[in-house]
């Protein structure tokens, strides 16, 4: 990132064009519980975009978890807890548009449009399905076409840049692909070509264990947990076995979860203390685990009020539908009338 200052007449174009970039990401509601991995792997990110961007959609794909969840009531829980993890974690309503991906069924209408015009092979060699298929899981339909549906998420609303984790950067070619040839086949300008916006690296959050943070590994810490639990997770942090009165090897993952909480003097201060030598392991955990508290404590607060008020979640998804709608459509329209669908236009 450039860090000069603003006075250059041609940054401050360039800043001003990539404000109009719109911006969009979606998260599938799965009933997961957040962990420190998400939030500054993304969940951040997606709050620090909304004030970049004039326009930036955050979406919470139910359509998407058809493939996984099969029970609509649990649909429903899981769909309120993104919105709540998002609205927790400070995405702004009213800033940016978050909506559920269902309260705009014209997504599906898109979803069919690209279809007829994707290949096959295409939709063969994606990743995603190539892992079901090698596990040997049944697959249905859904799961084979899910980049198309995905597409059709981000076409839908003219997006410009994606943030999303290097595993989706596929889908988001496939997209690009589809668009081009919507376009092409069609001779319509009707849709952006989309670009994947690859979510900060250096933000990988390292586990408890010292890989990274993932569920999968089983080595997270979370980020709405009650305290018993987080202190549970941060006691558990792996250590090497160097006794209190001989230096630290700062390169371990105490350390660096406790410099996501720290500002840069405070980090300098607590590594030489621990390269120093005297320096419990215990102390480091016990101070990590208030600075985590008191960093998600507001967010844990906000989440559990909004929690109780679950006609305002449904108010503020749509209010987000409203406006997701209003850039919709024109697209939907340009595309309906570039491939001869519906009354002629008038
Ligand atoms: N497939 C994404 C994931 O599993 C979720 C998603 C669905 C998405 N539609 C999207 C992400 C559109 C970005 C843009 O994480």
């Amino acid at each position: 990132m450039s860090r000069k200052s603003d006075s250059n007449p041609g940054e401050k174009a360039t800043k001003r064009a990539n404000r109009a970039l719109r911006v969009l990401s979606g998260t599938k509601p799965t009933g997961e519980n957040l962990h420190l991995g998400n939030y500054f792997g993304a969940l951040r990110q997606f709050v620090e975009l909304q004030e970049e961007h004039d326009t930036a959609l955050y979406f919470i794909a139910d359509y998407h978890s058809m493939t996984a969840v099969r029970s609509g009531a649990e649909r429903r829980r899981h769909t309120h807890a993104v919105a709540l993890d998002y609205l927790a974690a400070g995405l702004d309503p009213e800033r940016a548009i978050l909506f559920r991906q269902s309260d705009l069924p014209e997504v599906t209408e898109l979803t069919w449009i690209l279809t007829s015009i994707t290949p096959m092979g295409m939709l063969e060699r994606a990743h995603a399905y190539k892992a079901a298929m090698d596990k040997g899981e049944d697959i249905d339909h859904g799961l084979f076409t899910y980049p198309v549906l995905m597409a059709a998420d981000i076409l839908l609303y003219g997006s410009h840049l994606v943030p999303v984790g290097r595993d989706q950067k596929q889908h988001i070619e496939m997209a690009r692909d589809m668009a081009q040839r919507f376009n092409r086949i069609y001779e319509t300008e009707a849709l952006v070509l989309p670009e994947p916006y690859i979510l900060d690296d250096t933000a990988t959050v390292v586990g408890t264990d010292g890989r990274k943070m993932s569920k999968s590994y089983g080595n997270t810490i979370s980020m709405f947990a009650a305290k018993g639990v987080l202190r549970k997770s941060v006691m558990g942090i792996v250590t090497d076995s160097t006794p209190v009165e001989d230096p630290k090897d700062t390169n371990q993952a105490l350390f660096e979860l406790w410099s996501l909480f720290a500002t840069e003097s405070e980090r300098q201060e607590m590594f030489e203390r621990a390269e120093a030598g005297g320096l419990g392991y215990g102390d480091v955990k016990k101070d990590l685990l208030a600075r985590l508290m008191d960093y998600f404590e507001p967010m844990r607060a906000r989440r559990a009020e909004l929690e109780q008020k679950p006609e305002e979640i449904e108010a503020i998804l749509r209010f987000g539908a409203g406006r997701a709608r209003a850039l919709a459509t024109p697209v939907l329209e340009a595309c309906r009338a570039a491939a001869g669908l519906g009354e002629p236009p008038s």
